[in-house]
């Protein structure tokens, strides 16, 4: 690592959030072996059947606000970061849920949307909601059956891309924590971020089929790891600060 840094882009995936109690999307046992992705998370399987979607989003949902799943010090040790580095933190998740948060982190850029919000398809405005259906009202247009789940599908363009494209050519630290780089456009940040010569670290329980282009890789649980980088950018950031 260099001696100090000034601008931290931060990449989270689904592993962040695995010691929560939240599956992630590629495991033997994750969302995608028990799903098909084309009929809950495209267009094309919202328009065909939308109860479908509605049910695995709901499920999602409940999943995420049960009393057992809470932050973990992954999430708890980059909110700290984010509170305590002299420099800029900025945190992209591609995750839907709300652990960042929930954390204490501020300004999460939630790329692949939120499972906390609807969508009304004809404003596009952003609606909290306790369980979706067709029957449900959407609270601008008064209609039933214009709220979607405000969540990124497969053949939709990620939120937020020049927000992040322009924090990472200023980064001089990129770190990604917990994704398989499976999916594009996130999988090629760490390309980005070598192009603004930024130190690059992987952090995850095993390699990935992008891990080369890290020039560090830290292999092990996300809350262990994160913890352990956190306490050494903020004891490195106190020197010199
Ligand atoms: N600590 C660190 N890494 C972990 C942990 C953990 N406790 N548990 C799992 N991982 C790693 C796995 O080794 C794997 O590389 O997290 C990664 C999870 O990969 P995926 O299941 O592919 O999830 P993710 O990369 O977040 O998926 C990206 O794919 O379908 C879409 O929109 C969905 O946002 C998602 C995107």
């Amino acid at each position: 690592m260099f001696d100090t840094y000034d601008n931290i882009v931060i990449l989270t995936g689904s592993g962040i959030s695995a010691e929560s109690g939240i599956e992630t999307f590629r495991a033997s046992d994750g969302l995608w072996a028990q799903h098909h992705i084309d009929d809950i998370a495209t267009l094309d399987g919202y328009r065909k059947d939308p109860d479908l979607v509605y049910s695995f989003y709901n499920q999602r949902f409940n999943q995420l606000s049960a009393p057992s799943i809470q932050p973990n010090d992954a999430h708890i040790a980059l909110a700290e970061l984010q509170r305590d580095f002299s420099g800029s933190v900025t945190i992209v998740t591609q995750n839907i849920d709300n652990l960042h948060e929930r954390g204490g982190a501020n300004n999460i850029i939630h790329m692949h949307g939120e499972l906390v919000k609807a969508r009304c398809e004809k404003t596009l405005k952003l609606f909290p909601y306790k369980e979706l259906s067709k029957s449900l009202k959407c609270p601008c247009c008064k209609k039933a059956g214009n709220l979607r789940p405000h969540i990124v599908w497969f053949n939709e363009m990620p939120l937020f891309m020049n927000d992040i494209y322009k924090a990472l050519s200023n980064a001089d630290l990129f770190i990604a924590i917990g994704t398989s780089g499976s999916v594009y456009p996130a999988a090629d940040f760490v390309n980005e971020a070598n192009r603004a010569c930024a130190h690059t670290i992987e952090i995850n329980l095993d390699s990935t089929h992008i891990s080369e282009n890290f020039r560090e890789h830290r292999i092990g649980q996300a809350t262990e790891e994160v913890r352990e980088l956190v306490d050494e950018l903020l004891s490195r950031d106190r020197q010199f600060f």
